[in-house]
């Protein structure tokens, strides 16, 4: 079994450039199904969550090329099969996506609901209420999800709760729907925006991604072109945050400051020194960092996807912190694996009340899912001595060749396969 060994108490020093966005590219891979025409994606970050998305644009019938380590090329033309299989989705959680852009395309799609869950119950139903909302059928069956429209008509939907899924996945049955449709309540998130970006780049017409209201009116097709997908937002914050554990010094190259807000103003008020440029951001430390509570909400709001990664942080700041989930009903299970560096924290339903320690201690831990990964890896850069984290198939999932950005940076990590003998002191 594949491990990180990490030697902690190495300051982070250097430059650091963050890849495509995650979240973006699962979305707009599939989004390529809607046309009829070859697409041009660039900026494809190299994670396995973008490998597994490619398999199944193949299996379906696209036509799928690299051009460089981060471009793909993908026509789907040809595709003619709106069945996805059970092998393939299951690996992502994403592969919700394929429901509303096979929708879009066929008016019909087959696929098995999306992978397991790590962190409570996942539901989709708002998804469903929007395909239902644009006149399609939907129906669950021997595990798979079908759905099935004569002829999608625009709709106004009201989302109940902010759901990135469901609003990119509306836009997408949406994006060749007759009229406009109308989705109100809508998430705002930058790979919202990027998807949308990237439908209209092919021929859509959306509007208004970013606010709370967005107007898709529907086109006959959509021909193909090239786009370029946006820094990933929750890597940068990770870098960001890491920076600030190690008292480091970080230029953060290749972001959007602005997608980046709600961190910069947190780490600011925790006493870290965050400066931005153009399109990098400089994070270092001189003195000691403060406790801080930190809520987590839909964007511009402090994301929930960095919540694990700053709970790792503030493990080790003096005084009492207080976090608050209010995205996922379940997203603090990795914190058991926290207390194994000597964390104190406690955990009532969506709130976790953090007694900073002076010094968390290197331990054997598993990155439960992708961001407790991360948080895991955040804890191990501070502590003193050697840290192990397992399953690293979470890490990999998300985000690109992290260990190589952080040797870069002056962190002592290796990738190690469990079976190898070497002492772990020799090899950090
Ligand atoms: C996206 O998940 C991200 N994943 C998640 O990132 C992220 O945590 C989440 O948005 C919130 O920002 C991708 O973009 C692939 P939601 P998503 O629908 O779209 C409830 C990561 O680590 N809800 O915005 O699935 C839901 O239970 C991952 O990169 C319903 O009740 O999240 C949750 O409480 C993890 N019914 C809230 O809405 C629905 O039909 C927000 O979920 C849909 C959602």
């Amino acid at each position: 079994m594949e491990k990180f060994v990490i030697m902690g108490g190495k300051r982070l020093v250097g430059e650091v450039t963050i890849s495509g966005a995650k979240n973006a590219a699962v979305a707009v891979i599939p989004a390529a199904l809607l046309v009829e025409g070859v697409c041009r994606i660039e900026n494809v970050p190299s994670i396995k969550d973008v490998d597994v998305i490619v398999d199944i644009l193949k299996y379906l019938g696209a036509k799928v090329k690299y051009t460089d380590s981060h471009s793909l090329e993908i026509n789907c033309e040809r595709v003619r099969s709106f069945s996805a299989p059970y092998e393939l989705t299951d690996r992502m959680r994403a592969s919700y996506y394929l429901i509303g852009a096979l929708l879009g395309r066929f008016n019909h799609a087959e696929v098995p609901p999306p992978g397991g869950c790590n962190f409570g119950c996942r539901p989709i139903d708002m998804h469903i209420k929007g395909f239902e909302a644009l006149g399609a059928k939907v129906s669950f069956d021997r595990g798979v999800i079908e759905a099935h429209a004569t002829k999608l008509q625009a709709a106004q939907v009201f989302m109940d709760i902010v759901s990135v899924g469901a609003t990119i996945n509306i836009m997408l049955a949406a994006v060749r729907a007759e009229g406009t449709t109308v989705i109100e309540n809508a998430a705002k998130e930058p790979h919202v925006v990027d998807v949308a970006n990237f439908l209209n780049a092919m021929g859509a017409d959306v509007k208004g991604a970013g606010t709370d209201i967005i107007k898709i009116r529907g086109v006959g097709k959509l021909s193909g072109g090239t786009y370029t997908i946006i820094p990933d937002q929750i890597e940068a914050g990770t870098f960001m945050i890491a920076a600030a554990a190690t008292a480091g010094d970080v230029l953060v190259k290749n972001v959007i400051p602005k997608h980046m807000e709600s961190i910069t103003a947190k780490l600011i008020e925790m006493n870290a020194r965050v400066e931005e440029f153009d399109d990098s951001i400089r994070v270092s430390r001189e003195g000691e960092l403060q406790k801080a509570n930190v809520k987590t909400l839909p964007y511009p709001g402090f994301p929930t996807d960095l919540q694990p990664q700053i709970v790792a942080l503030l493990s080790a700041v003096p005084g009492t912190s207080v976090i608050t989930e209010s995205v996922w009903d379940n997203r603090f299970q990795y914190v058991s694996e926290l207390r194994r560096f000597g964390a104190q924290i406690n955990v009532d339903g969506r709130v976790a009340v953090i007694e900073g320690v002076e010094q968390l201690t290197g331990a054997p831990v598993r990155a439960t899912d992708l961001r407790a990964g991360a948080s895991m890896v955040i804890a191990a850069l501070m502590a003193q001595g050697v840290t192990e984290i397992y399953d690293l198939r979470h890490i990999d999932r998300g985000y690109e060749d992290l260990e190589d950005k952080l040797r870069r940076l002056g962190a002592q990590i290796v990738r190690k396969n469990d079976d190898t003998a070497d002492m772990v002191g020799e090899v950090v």
